[in-house]
């Protein structure tokens, strides 16, 4: 938790006095803590109690008439390293499943880029009604991570599950979510991504069907993980929305090759998932070549290889994964391409494969390791199969 931004939601449920003991553990742990309120929940709790725990001012309103200033909810969220909302009022729940943003607090919550835990605290009628189900598996769905209400007495006098979690469970929660998801804290990984476009003429080139959502899976799963990320892409139509993500973007395969080498000494790791052109135009032509009546010849010659070059430059300490995309012989040719490059593992995929290969949201891989270990992975989507990736990668990276 240390050094951690947490900006905790505070809406109008009778847990709200709560709050205060769980900024009081958040600060303890050594976060930084923003709260942000309801105006209803400013009725349960006072601000200045909030206020003076978390040693910042307490943000409720868009508009600060003292000052003149607004309080940014684009800048809070993009603040936080995570959003707890505790107590979570079966209102606000409803609004944040169904994207109204009418207060500070859902709007912040809109803008978060972070993981967002949310402690539902309610009468037990209340947390049982379907509607309220509905909206919290909406939210579960979105991948919000729930901490799930408890049961015991309740402030009606009735007993039943409905109790916000304990400000001890949440922060256990939020803080083992940090420590689950920061096994690749400190590391610096190098993704390439997306076709490369290799000039014929000022309106022409040569491409490939890559769209680039391989590599930015990649991207984002080992960011998710901590990893300072150095995204390299070619020409795609993806944003990549993740704080730990630097992208670089690139056109041809020389650029590529020139923005992988300059960065990768400063890498742990470096995963090629670009189809990179393998043969490019020996000329580029200044000008639009025009229709003739006979067949045209464009002289190729071939352009860097990445990876083998990368392979060569590889300190012992470096893990290199590439891919092989292959239409035959797969097991063989990634074999080959596993040695000639010098990698850690290739991630063999079969472009001729529905499912697999370009342009898919899912992909079908076999990782083949430098060891002889091959591994098949059933058809995934290209987020679950980056998932398999980076795992992979941080066993090679603990060895
Ligand atoms: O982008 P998507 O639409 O999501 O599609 C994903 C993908 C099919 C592009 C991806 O899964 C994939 O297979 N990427 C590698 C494609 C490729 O060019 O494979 P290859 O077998 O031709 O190349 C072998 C390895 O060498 C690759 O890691 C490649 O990045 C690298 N290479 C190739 C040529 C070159 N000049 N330099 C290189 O570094």
């Amino acid at each position: 938790m240390s050094g951690k931004n947490i900006l905790l939601g505070v809406t109008g449920g009778i847990a709200a006095y709560k709050a205060a003991q769980l900024v009081r553990l958040l600060v303890k742990q050594g976060a930084s803590v923003k709260v942000v309120m309801t105006p209803t929940a400013k009725q349960f709790i006072t601000p200045l109690t909030l206020a003076t725990l978390s040693q910042n001012p307490i943000l409720v309103d868009f508009f600060n008439s003292e000052n003149g200033e607004w309080n940014s909810h684009v800048k809070l969220g993009l603040w936080a390293d995570a959003m707890i909302i505790a107590p979570a009022t079966a209102n606000t729940i409803a609004k944040m499943a169904n994207g109204i943003a009418d207060n500070l607090l859902t709007t912040s919550y809109l803008s978060a880029r972070c993981p967002v835990f949310v402690a539902p605290a309610m009468d037990l009628d209340m947390f049982a009604h379907p509607a309220t189900q509905k909206n919290i598996a909406t939210l579960k769905s979105v991948g919000n991570i729930i901490i799930d209400a408890e049961d015991g007495e309740l402030a009606s006098g009735l007993s039943g599950k409905g109790r916000m979690a304990e400000p001890e469970t949440i922060t256990a929660c939020v803080s083992a979510y940090f420590e689950q998801n920061s096994q690749l804290s400190g590391k610096t990984i190098m993704i390439t991504a997306g076709p490369t476009y290799e000039n014929i003429d000022p309106v022409r080139f040569i491409g490939n069907y890559s769209s680039g959502k391989m590599g930015f899976a990649l991207a984002e799963a080992a960011a998710a993980l901590g990893a300072k990320v150095i995204l390299i892409s070619g020409p795609v139509k993806l944003s990549s929305n993740h704080p730990n993500i630097k992208r670089i973007d690139v056109t041809s395969a020389q650029q590529m090759f020139e923005a992988c080498t300059a960065n990768f000494a400063q890498c742990d790791a470096a995963i090629m998932a670009a189809a990179v052109a393998d043969y490019r135009p020996a000329t580029v032509a200044d000008q639009k070549i025009k229709k003739a009546e006979n067949n045209l010849t464009i002289t190729l010659e071939a352009t860097p290889d990445i990876a083998k070059s990368l392979g060569q430059m590889k300190s012992p300490k470096q893990v290199l994964v590439g891919f092989a995309l292959e239409t035959e012989n797969g097991l063989q040719n990634a074999e080959d391409k596993l040695k000639k490059k010098n990698l850690d593992f290739v991630v063999l995929n079969n472009a001729n494969e529905a499912g697999a290969g370009f342009n898919c949201d899912t992909n079908h891989v076999t990782i083949i390791t430098s060891g002889g270990e091959k591994i098949e992975f059933p058809t995934k989507s290209k987020s679950e199969v980056a998932n398999d990736i980076v795992n992979q990668l941080i066993n090679c990276l603990n060895k």
